[in-house]
C-alpha cells in the first residue's frame, strides 16, 4: 500500500477575500448550503473533540442537526464518555471536512446543554425506532459481548404501546457558542486559502491566515 504517494491537487474553488461576511455563523451557512448540494445525505456530520477531566483529548463524529445565532447543535446522551468531558470542560472544537468541496471548518466554542423543551422538540421529531434506541442505550458504558437488546427493546415497545415515547431525562441537546471559526479552501501548490473569524471585545473580526 502506498500511502506516502496518496495526494490531490486541490483547485475547486477560493476564498474570496474581498466578499466576506460579517459573522462566522452567516459564512458557514453559505459552505453549508454548498456542502448540502453536494452530499445532502452526511454533510451535516462532523468531528466533536472534549477534552476529559485527566486533559486526555478524544473525538467522534456527531451530526449538527441546527445552527442559529447561539452556535452549533447536536444532540446525544448526557450520560456518555463525551458528555462526562464536557461537565469537566465545556470548552471544544468541531471539525467539518467536506472532501467534495476540498473545504474544512475549524470550530472552537464553549459548550451548553440546550433548553429542555428544545430537547423535548427535537425528540419528538425524530422517528420512533430513534426514540427508542435513545431510551436502549446507556451510550458509553461497557456491555456483555452476548448483550442482546432485542429483550430490552420487547419490554420497553410494551411499555410505549400506543403512547407517545416520552425523552429520556438524560437524552438532549447541546449548542456550540464559537469563539473561533476558522474556514479552509484547499489551494493549488498547497497555498491554500485561509480565513479565521474570532470575538474581539465582543465583535467577530477576520483575518487571513498563511497555509
Ligand atoms: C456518521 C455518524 C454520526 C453520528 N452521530 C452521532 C450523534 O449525532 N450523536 C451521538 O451521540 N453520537 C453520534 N455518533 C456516534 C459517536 O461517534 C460516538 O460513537 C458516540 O457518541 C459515543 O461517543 P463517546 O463515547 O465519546 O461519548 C455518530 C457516529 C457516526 C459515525
Amino acid at each position: 500500500m502506498d500511502i506516502k504517494n496518496l495526494r490531490l491537487n486541490y483547485e475547486k474553488s477560493t476564498i474570496d477575500f474581498k466578499n466576506l461576511a460579517d459573522n462566522p455563523i452567516q459564512y458557514f451557512m453559505n459552505w453549508f448550503e454548498d456542502a448540502l448540494k453536494i452530499n445532502k445525505q452526511e454533510a451535516n456530520a462532523c468531528i466533536l473533540s472534549t477534552v476529559s477531566s485527566d486533559n486526555c483529548p478524544s473525538s467522534r463524529v456527531v451530526l449538527l442537526k441546527g445552527v442559529n445565532k447561539n452556535g452549533f447543535i447536536f444532540f446525544t446522551n448526557y450520560k456518555s464518555s463525551k458528555a462526562k468531558d464536557i461537565d469537566a470542560n465545556p470548552n471544544v472544537a468541531l471539525n467539518f471536512y467536506w472532501p467534495e468541496l476540498e473545504r474544512q471548518v475549524r470550530i472552537t466554542g464553549i459548550v451548553k446543554k440546550i433548553a429542555i423543551n428544545d430537547s423535548d422538540t427535537y425528540f419528538k421529531s425524530r422517528p420512533r425506532d430513534s426514540q427508542m434506541g435513545a431510551w436502549l442505550s446507556d451510550q458509553s458504558k461497557v456491555i456483555g459481548l452476548d448483550y442482546n437488546f432485542m429483550d430490552t427493546l420487547n419490554s420497553l415497545e410494551s411499555k410505549f404501546k400506543d403512547k407517545a415515547i416520552a425523552r429520556p431525562l438524560h437524552w438532549g441537546g447541546y449548542c456550540i457558542a464559537p469563539i473561533k471559526v476558522e474556514f479552509w479552501q484547499g489551494r493549488p501548490f498547497r497555498l491554500h486559502d485561509r480565513l479565521v473569524y474570532k470575538i474581539e471585545d465582543g465583535e467577530w473580526i477576520y483575518k487571513r491566515l498563511s497555509p
